[in-house]
């Protein structure tokens, strides 16, 4: 029989990474960040010191990248060229770079291919924009997280403030309000509800009280 695959699409600061973690846990499946691995793509573009309008450069530097997923405990760990890199993709710069380097179509594919092999392989629990509409159209549940601008960026503010990082909440919201654009109107694979998704608004819940829901949503396996 093949495999048991959850797509958690949805904006950017929706709680999405978070739950979906404590989904697959719950659940036994392995959890796919899949931003992680456009960040990780991103990181390789800024070392090679590529502009942020150079998609040519971009995309022959997409052949010198092996970006590979590896789970301990499951927990994921993203490699770029056999590089754990986890800690140097979740900065302010390379946000930046992942938003608009993931526009291109080659980068895209790229992911894409390694995403869809993970999930033959796995029971998955996979988040990001573009998966129940697009990686993996047979997903056996598929769900729509969001919640307004305004609850987005004050989490991330928070979370930034609780690692003592200096910030702005015009700042953030700002920065959300442009990501959530180019995320939705690139022109291949762009953020989307799938028809058959599940919306969940997460603008009043506790990551407990959507971690619950989903569950609820999710358990019962296939059908
Ligand atoms: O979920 P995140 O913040 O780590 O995503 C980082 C960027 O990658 C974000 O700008 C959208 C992009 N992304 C994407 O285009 N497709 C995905 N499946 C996941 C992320």
């Amino acid at each position: 029989m093949g495999k048991f695959s959850i797509a958690i699409d949805g904006p950017a600061g929706a709680g999405k990474s978070t739950v979906a973690r404590a989904l697959a846990k719950r659940l036994g499946y392995i959890y796919v960040d899949t931003g992680a691995m456009y960040r990780a793509m991103a990181l390789h573009f800024i070392r090679n010191g590529i502009a942020e309008d150079d998609f040519a450069a971009m995309e022959t530097a997409c052949d010198t990248a092996e970006v590979t997923i590896i789970h301990t405990d499951g927990e994921q760990a993203v490699l770029l060229n056999g590089e754990n890199v986890n800690g140097f993709i979740r900065t302010e710069q390379v946000s930046h770079m992942t938003s608009v380097s993931s526009v291109n179509q080659k980068v895209r594919l790229k992911m894409v291919e390694l995403q869809r092999g993970l999930a033959v392989k796995e029971n998955v629990v996979m988040d990001g924009r573009d998966i129940g509409s697009y990686v993996l159209p047979d997903a056996d549940r598929k769900i729509f997280l969001t919640a307004s601008v305004e609850v987005r960026a004050k989490r991330r503010y928070d979370e930034q403030k609780a690692k003592g990082t200096e910030c702005s909440l015009a700042e953030i919201e700002e920065s959300i309000r442009e990501r959530d654009y180019r995320d939705s109107h690139r022109e291949f694979a762009p953020l989307v509800q799938a028809e058959d998704a599940v919306y969940v608004d997460t603008s009043g819940l506790t990551i407990e009280e959507v971690t619950e829901e989903l569950y609820r949503l999710c358990r019962g396996g296939r059908g």
